[in-house]
């Protein structure tokens, strides 16, 4: 993908260190991606991928898992587990992962405030060390307690870096490439899923003895990144606008663009800057307070309760047992193909990001998934005609990749988006604790719907994706090639300023003008 992205703007890859070059002119901006960036970038992203790693890694060794409580329930009280106990510990271990996941996302704020952007990621990942090590070590201490335990911190830690690496992205990212390598995050947590599911597999380290090693190979990656994040730049944004250390930003800037003359970003950030030391830090309730983020953040917080209410991880949490109650063979694989169809395509809205914008590619992707769910409810009513089985996988494999078309990436990386550096760290915890909250809902409601409405449970999903459409048709608006401050003023309904107008200079097309009734700042 770096190389696609490299060849698209021109980017020479013979050097890897402070690559001093350019882009090629774009509509008269330069579009500034040096292999500096592209590696400040991959470590960030190092923290997606445990996210999705540890989203996936669960459902493979289900079995394995029930097995292990009962031989520990056994060793104990000399009895074997109920049933009922069982599934308790089992609904436990999978869902306490999200409740992490709540807390972790809530506190984005305060931590990377207080330390700044790469010193957090830092520490955080001293919690992959110790949930790794938690639920690498049951089996020799005989103890689910410490996977429910593990599953808790690795929750944590996955919460806080869904925060830290959208907003380290959005922030060191040149304007013009913004979306695209705010879907990086999205890749990376594609790519986790898919390795989880990989390696889940019976012959690999989904077996008898090595499921515990398959839990723990989160730590890892966390050791990677602590090893490459010294190497990275703090955010730019983060030194002048938090710190005002300028020359401190002007280096790491620097750095980043591979060129000298930094002066346009840097006045940017200043503006920024200057807006920002008037409104001061945001605090949460402040930014539920204050009417000028009242729109802004019912914006970010209904993307993010589209991208879950959606009903993706009712696929990613149970898509063996939809592909088995559809007469599909091999329901395994089937899954896996899921996850190799959410990775391509989510490649795929990383090139059309910046061409299409984020307003109609999330239009698309909703649209597209409510017709996915609706044909999946017929395939699954259908299911004893032979010629139709395997319409399952077909839309199921749809809602997959619309999903990634927008409504998988954009929400993660809008939020930074709509924001100012002032109010960005709160929005974005709010943002990412409505993401888990919804996440937890379905993946423990899910089982129960089911049950419930049968073949039609997807229609609940087709009802709200529907809801989500319809509010993305009238609400949200286009922040494609606008900076953070002009983005910002079109909701406080400022004029934007005149200097950094980046690829669509008059933003003649943009809906925030055009289309949405913006909110009074008073
Ligand atoms: C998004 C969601 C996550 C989901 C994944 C599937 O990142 O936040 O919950 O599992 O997409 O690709």
């Amino acid at each position: 993908v770096i190389r696609r992205l490299c060849a698209k703007y021109h980017v020479h890859q013979d050097s890897i260190n402070l690559g001093r070059f350019h882009s090629a002119a774009m509509e008269g901006e330069k579009k500034q991606v040096t292999c500096y960036l592209l590696f400040s970038l991959s470590t960030a992203v190092i923290g997606s991928l445990q996210f999705g790693y540890n989203t996936g890694v669960i459902n493979a060794p289900e079995q394995k898992l029930r097995a292990f409580f009962n031989s520990t329930w056994m060793e104990r009280y000399g009895e074997p587990i109920s049933p009922g106990v069982c599934t308790i510990v089992w609904s436990f271990a999978v869902a306490i992962f999200s409740v992490g996941g709540m807390v972790g996302s809530f506190s984005v704020g305060v931590i990377s405030n207080k330390f700044g952007r790469r010193k957090s990621m830092i520490i955080v990942n001293v919690l992959a060390l110790i949930g790794g090590g938690l639920m690498g070590l049951c089996t020799l201490c005989s103890s689910f307690e410490m996977i429910i335990a593990g599953r808790l911190v690795i929750g944590l830690f996955c919460g806080l870096f869904t925060g830290l690496t959208p907003m380290y992205i959005g922030e060191v990212s040149p304007t013009p490439l913004r979306g695209a390598f705010g879907t990086l995050h999205q890749l990376g947590v594609v790519v986790g899923i898919l390795i989880a599911q990989v390696f889940g597999l019976e012959s690999l380290l989904g077996s008898d003895k090595l499921w515990p090693v398959l839990l723990s190979l989160t730590v890892l990656p966390a050791v990677l990144q602590c090893a490459l994040l010294p190497f990275c730049p703090e955010s730019p944004r983060y030194l002048l606008i938090n710190l005002n250390e300028e020359e401190q930003a002007r280096k790491a800037l620097v750095r980043l663009r591979g060129y000298e003359d930094v002066g346009k970003d840097m006045q940017e950030m200043k503006e920024e800057s200057a807006k920002t030391a008037l409104e001061k830090k945001v605090t949460i309730p402040e930014l539920f307070r204050s009417p000028a983020y009242r729109q802004p953040l019912l914006i970010a917080v209904m993307l993010q309760l589209s991208q879950q209410l959606s009903g993706i991880n009712a696929v990613f949490y149970y898509s063996t047992g939809i592909f088995e109650s559809a007469g599909v063979t091999q329901p395994i694989y089937a899954t896996i193909g899921a996850g190799v169809v959410n990775t391509v395509f989510t490649v795929v809205s990383l090139f059309l990001v910046e061409r299409a914008g984020r307003r109609t590619l999330h239009l698309i992707g909703l649209g597209g998934m409510a017709i996915s769910a609706l044909v999946m409810t017929i395939a699954l009513l259908l299911k004893d005609i032979e010629a139709l089985r395997y319409l399952s996988i077909a839309a199921v494999f749809a809602f997959v990749a619309m999903f990634e078309m927008g409504p998988g990436p954009i929400p993660w990386f809008i939020v930074a988006e709509l924001f100012s550096q002032g109010p960005r760290p709160a929005a974005m915890a709010v943002a990412g604790c409505s993401n888990w909250t919804a996440n937890f809902l379905v993946g423990i409601s899910f089982p129960k719907l089911e049950e419930l409405c049968g073949p039609f449970v997807f229609i609940i999903f087709m009802l709200l994706l529907i809801i989500f459409f319809i509010f993305t048709y009238f609400k949200v608006p286009e922040t494609k090639g606008r900076t953070f401050d002009e983005i910002a003023c079109g909701f406080s309904g400022a004029a934007p300023p005149v200097t950094s107008s980046v690829e669509e200079p008059a933003l003649p097309a943009s809906p925030v003008k055009e289309k949405v009734p913006l909110v009074d700042a008073s």
